[in-house]
């Protein structure tokens, strides 16, 4: 069989991986079921999970109700509302995290954070969640058959929609090509 074969195969199959590994990316629904709201317990809340790099918060609300500033460490502590931000106001805000690092957001609503918590302090870690693997993966493969003369192929090129959670997947798609290159290896064999 043709080695041009087996890298269409390895392409297709990560075609069609690759974008599962960036849905792992997780949503992260601030509060639970009662979402963005006064008198909640967000410190509790944030210390029961993982913030990954390419995650994302969703703020839900009922718009008019609450809003949602992107805070500073002082702004957070003292519930000072930032000048010059605008907050997100439509009740359904999702804040994807870009960066690692400590992450504050508060209410804009007066007394809400002041007197009501409605507070929200994160610390975001490089690195994704493991992904289950997609097939189970034979121990021991052997590459040897993936040096041929590609010059090109579009494999070293994942085009990732959500390009500012692309940075954090490497170790996923490391993890899913070789998920991939095993599978091929199993469906050519
Ligand atoms: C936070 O932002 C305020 C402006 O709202 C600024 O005066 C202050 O220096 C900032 N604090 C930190 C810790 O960055």
């Amino acid at each position: 069989m043709a080695s041009g074969n087996f890298i269409l195969v390895v392409a297709a199959i990560l075609a069609v991986f690759l974008p599962a590994a960036t849905m792992a990316a997780t949503e992260h629904w601030v509060g639970g079921k009662s979402g963005w709201t006064i008198n909640y317990d967000y410190p509790a809340w944030a210390n029961e999970r993982v913030f990954y790099v390419g995650d994302s918060l969703v703020f839900s609300y009922t718009k008019g109700h609450h809003n949602v500033y992107v805070a500073n460490q002082t702004e957070f502590k003292d519930c000072i509302v930032p000048t010059g931000k605008k907050p997100f106001t439509s009740g359904h805000d999702t804040i994807t995290l870009a960066t690692p690092g400590k992450k504050w957001y508060i209410c804009g609503i007066p007394t809400h954070c002041s007197e009501h918590k409605q507070k929200l302090a994160i610390t975001v870690v490089e690195g994704g969640a493991p992904v289950p693997a997609p097939a189970p993966a034979p121990a021991p493969v052997p590459v040897p058959v993936l040096t041929p003369p590609a010059t090109n192929t579009p494999v070293t090129q994942p085009d990732s929609p959500t390009s500012s959670a692309y940075g954090i997947l490497k170790s996923k798609y490391q993890v899913l090509t070789v998920a991939a290159v095993a599978l091929a290896i199993i469906l050519i064999a």
